[in-house]
């Protein structure tokens, strides 16, 4: 007799399905693809002498190498804190060290979160779209969720209203050039969602991975800095997820929470029981990076993502049929386009793929009922511009035709 698996998963399980952009990154291998897919940043932009510069030093460092290689304590590795304090500080967060949580990316924070806030049937609110990633995150833990559309300032906050009379445990948002849809909230919104999420007594979830990469217009203030400043300038009702993934690399998992001490407390304890810590070697290579060259790095960055994002702009303006709107993103790594009603992402992908070789991701996947059918998402981050035009232009000739 064999053991029947699908009897004796967890019920929690039926929650969790493969992302459909990791399973489609399977598939575009294929060089004559141009895949604005993946979402993933330029390995050409890593800053690899910098990375190889720092683990050097760890191994030439007598006392070092032998720490570097040992376990660690699970708030994570102290000075990395004491530079995310300042970090944070610089937008007005006066936070110690209690208030800080390392994590192994944010992905792991968002699991966390899952774990700490959300029980079988519970409401969670997210916005329409949203980061796949995050709805993977929570939804093992069993969550209904309430979608609140977006308009260009970000969530529409009659719908968060609406959404925080059901009380949601919490409200999850990416409030800088968002992962799917490029939409950045506006500091009027994000004051009015600090004051009315206060109000309902609902925590604020605060997604950052994208804020450094703004390419124009000017730095807004995190939520949780608006948060603060209504608290004595320490985080009270905000859950705040940074990374270094975007800014320096992903591949060293490091990301970290910055909440109140209460929170923090908790999200240690899961961090114990997930895995211990995160990574000490990687820790301290991210610290030394840090140090060295966040600013110079990110500044460079800033100018080399620009030029990808104008030209996906200028490729759609010369290109896109009418009927075809997109977003014109600030900063972060995507373009939203909505196609005229009728047209269904998920089918122009198999055409695109298939016969004009290029590759893009659903808007549905982005929602948790599976609605934007006409939308979808598409990253300039790890093409060139010359790719960007004649990927704008297949992808453009395909809309074309199916909507004729
Ligand atoms: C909005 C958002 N949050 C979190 C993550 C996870 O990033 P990481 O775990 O590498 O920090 C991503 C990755 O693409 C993302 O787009």
């Amino acid at each position: 007799m064999s053991v029947d698996w699908g009897h004796v998963f967890a019920g929690r399980v039926s929650g969790m399905s493969a992302s459909e952009i990791r399973e489609l990154l399977k598939l575009l291998g294929r060089p004559e693809i141009i895949s604005f897919a993946g979402g993933i940043p330029d390995p050409d932009f890593f800053p690899s002498a910098a990375v190889s510069r720092a683990y050097q030093r760890v191994f030439e460092s007598n006392s070092g190498a032998g720490s570097a290689l040992q376990y660690s304590i699970s708030e994570g590795y102290a000075p990395l804190r004491d530079w995310i304090s300042v970090y944070m500080g610089r937008s007005g967060l006066a936070i110690g060290p209690e208030e800080a949580v390392i994590t192994s990316g944010s992905q792991q924070a968002l699991d966390f979160i899952g774990k700490l806030l959300i029980g079988p049937g519970d409401l969670v609110a997210v916005t329409a779209p949203t980061y796949l990633g995050a709805l993977q995150a929570f939804s093992p833990y069993e969550p209904r969720y309430v979608n609140v559309p977006m308009d260009e300032d970000g969530p529409v906050l009659a719908a968060v209203e609406a959404a925080l009379a059901q009380k949601p445990k919490f409200l999850y948002l990416v409030p800088d050039f968002q992962n799917p849809n490029g939409i950045t909230v506006s500091l009027e919104r994000r004051e009015a969602l600090v004051a009315i999420c206060a109000e309902a007594g609902v925590p604020i979830v605060e997604d950052a991975a994208y804020a450094e990469l703004r390419y124009e217009g000017e730095s807004l203030p995190p939520i949780v800095a608006l948060d603060a400043a209504r608290n004595g300038g320490k985080p009270a009702n905000v859950i705040y997820c940074g990374s270094f993934s975007k800014t320096l690399v992903p591949a060293l998992r490091v990301g970290w929470i910055v909440a109140p001490a209460e929170v923090v407390n908790r999200i240690v304890l899961m961090k114990q029981a997930g895995d211990l810590h995160t990574s000490t070697i990687n820790q301290i290579v991210v610290h030394d990076i840090a140090s060295e060259i966040f600013d110079s790095h990110v500044r460079r960055l800033r100018v080399q993502y620009k030029e990808r994002r104008d030209a996906m702009i200028a490729a759609l303006e010369e290109f896109a049929p009418q009927g075809v709107t997109w977003t014109k993103p600030e900063g972060g790594l995507f373009v939203w386009l909505e196609l005229p009603e009728g047209i269904d992402g998920t089918s122009l992908l198999a055409r695109a793929v298939q016969e004009f070789n290029v590759a893009f991701v659903p808007g549905s996947a982005f929602f948790a009922d599976r609605s934007g059918k006409n939308t979808i998402r598409l990253s300039f981050s790890a093409t060139n511009p010359e790719r960007i035009r004649e990927g704008i232009r297949r992808l453009c000739e395909l809309v074309t035709l199916v909507s004729a």
